[in-house]
């Protein structure tokens, strides 16, 4: 069979563009095992793992969701910051969970558990998680932010999303809070331009103290809430 493009190599010139050598979770993007079944993890996406470094002691007991896990690169990064907490990643893609499983064991760690889930599908609706991050698909289709490299080696399904882009956030907003114990914390990665979509659709889903954070370019790419008291 031929062999399929060089992902290796593409992935390294993607990341020696994006990538700060210094940042504290550069491991995310030199050491995690990636073929064409899962995304290539973003600089965008340090910027969730950073508030939560941020916000939570590294001693925290914390039961942690990695939805749409992808390569687990979230998850398994927490993990290792994390260790007395418990860390579920869970992705639709049985291919993508494969290369997730792969780093959980090139990792080495033992507090991940992986799960076949359509979003929330394949939990019980317990009010379990203190932290859900998600990264989700919320690229629109057509939109001109898709480049040939992302489009020639990557699953359409991990960054395109129905509804103008906003068809797996307001999904993943309409269940979190099922899921969450009380005043436990989503954040969702999204396209700058969603921000204030996004914030409105928590403030109707039950969620507060909604905070929305910037990259490096001050651009709104992570918006957290906690859900409310009820
Ligand atoms: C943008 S990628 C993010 C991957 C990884 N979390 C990261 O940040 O590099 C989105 C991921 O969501 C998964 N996904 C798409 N639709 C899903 C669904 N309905 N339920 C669960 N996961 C889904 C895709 O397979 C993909 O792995």
């Amino acid at each position: 069979m031929a062999e399929g493009p060089d992902i290796e190599n593409e992935y390294n010139n993607f990341t020696a563009l994006n990538t700060p050598d210094n940042h504290p979770a550069r491991d995310m993007h030199d050491t995690f095992y990636l073929d064409k079944n899962s995304l290539i993890p973003r600089q965008d996406t340090e910027l969730m793992v950073d508030l939560v470094l941020n916000q939570f002691d590294k001693k925290s007991k914390l039961n942690i969701l990695d939805l749409g896990t992808g390569s687990g690169v979230i998850g398994i990064t927490l993990s290792k910051f994390y260790p007395n907490s418990l860390i579920t990643i869970s992705d639709i893609s049985p291919k993508a969970l494969k290369v997730a499983n792969k780093n959980i064991k090139k990792h080495k760690v033992s507090n991940v558990n992986s799960i076949e889930s359509n979003w929330f599908s394949g939990f019980k609706e317990e009010k379990i998680f203190d932290l859900i991050l998600t990264n989700p698909p919320y690229i629109a289709k057509g939109d001109v932010h898709l480049t040939n490299l992302e489009i020639n080696y990557e699953p359409s399904n991990a960054l395109v999303s129905a509804n103008n882009g906003f068809s797996d956030i307001f999904k993943i907003i309409d269940s979190a809070a099922n899921f969450l114990k009380p005043q436990g914390k989503l954040f969702i990665e999204h396209g700058y331009t969603q921000a204030d979509k996004v914030k409105n659709y928590l403030q109707k889903k039950y969620f507060d103290a909604i905070k929305q954070h910037q990259d490096i370019n001050h651009k709104i790419r992570v918006t957290s809430a906690s859900k409310i008291k009820v």
